[in-house]
């Protein structure tokens, strides 16, 4: 079958597929259902994550317009500032990132690894750090005229690349996916993931409707209330449709976001979420993130304690990725090990 995204030129900076497979030890500490799950952690560029998908369409598309220079924007802590810098080293670009100052500023984790890059950071303060996606374009339209002044060919990439040729990476996934389900013989009904700009979740629920697969897609909101995150899937699902000339679009009964795992705000890690990072890590070995993947997982914990699967169904979390910003939150993460002493707790 030729794949949906088939017309669109792509740059290969990712390994693929992602694994996709069971979480024995992890379903059964929870009682069922069964669990699996999708390691876009494990896609290979900068020590992986969700945004390299989107990377290679946008990218592509910039190579093609002869850029040699990205702008883009996130928290102090983006992954997808992290996975853009590095995808720039790997194309012969600069990376300009202009980062608002969140929860961690200090040389660690992503920022760590974005100084061995040399990459230029500026880091803007705003009142609400969750207010990544409004509060810097202007920054970013003005750096980029500055650049052109000086003979370069910029490109902006907005926060999180939320945008249909971004998104178009994960309708591509969703086809990836649906191989693997049925090459594995799994019959799942629900996929659970973090939710921030909304383009993961908008690239599966258009591409699991364009393969007719019909799996719920539950997004677990990081960072905007329920209504916000709903309109922006419905947005990003009716414009990548439209880039990729396909009929589909979605209602509002059809995007699926809980905005109750969010905690005190963006990039602060609730008790959850640090219990879900421990979890996972104790049953299956598998490292999650605390700001996306570690809220992601808690919202799942959460949805099934509270009886929303029956021990029948089968569900497939994503692994967004985001896992060098375990190094960035030591302190809350060693914190929570040194203030609740467990069986694991004692072993260290
Ligand atoms: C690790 C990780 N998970 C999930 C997300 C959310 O993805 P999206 O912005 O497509 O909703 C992001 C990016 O913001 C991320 O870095």
């Amino acid at each position: 079958m030729v794949p949906i995204t088939a017309g669109l030129p792509r740059i290969i900076l990712g390994h693929w597929p992602t694994p996709l497979h069971e979480l024995p030890r992890l379903s059964a500490a929870l009682g069922g259902p069964r669990l699996f799950i999708k390691r876009d952690d494990l896609t290979g560029l900068a020590l992986g994550g969700n945004k390299c998908r989107k990377l290679e369409y946008v990218l592509a598309d910039a190579q093609h317009k002869g850029i040699d220079t990205l702008i883009t924007s996130g928290s102090s802590q983006s992954n997808h500032a992290l996975q853009t810098a590095a995808a720039a080293r790997r194309l012969g670009m600069e990376a300009y990132l202009v980062l608002v100052k969140g929860v961690h500023v200090e040389t660690q984790g992503n920022l760590l690894l974005q100084n061995i890059l040399s990459s230029t950071v500026s880091i803007v303060e705003v009142a609400d750090p969750g207010e990544v996606f409004s509060a810097v374009p202007e920054k970013m339209t003005e750096l980029a005229d500055q650049l052109r002044s000086k003979g370069r060919n910029p490109l902006v990439i907005p926060a999180g690349a939320e945008m249909p040729l971004g998104t178009v990476g994960w309708v591509n996934a969703a086809e990836e996916i649906a191989r693997q389900l049925q090459e594995q013989k799994i019959d799942a009904q629900y996929v659970v993931l973090a939710h921030s700009g909304g383009g993961t979740q908008a690239g599966l629920v258009l591409g699991f409707k364009q393969v007719n697969l019909p799996l719920a897609v539950i997004g677990i909101s990081v960072t905007h209330r329920k209504d916000q995150a709903v309109n922006e899937v419905i947005t990003l699902v009716n414009d990548t449709a439209k880039l990729l000339a396909l009929e589909a679009g979605v209602t509002q009964d059809e995007v699926v976001v809980f905005d109750d795992y969010i905690g005190p705000g963006y990039g602060i890690p609730t008790r959850e979420c640090v219990d879900a990072i421990r979890l996972v890590a104790q049953t299956e070995g598998i490292f999650l993130d605390p700001v996306y993947s570690g809220k992601g997982m808690a919202g799942l914990i959460d949805l099934i304690g509270k009886g929303r699967f029956t021990s029948q169904d089968s569900i497939l979390f994503i692994h967004t990725g985001g896992v060098p910003a375990l190094f960035a939150y030591h302190q809350e993460l060693a914190g929570q090990l040194r203030g609740d002493a467990g069986p694991a707790d004692t072993a260290l």
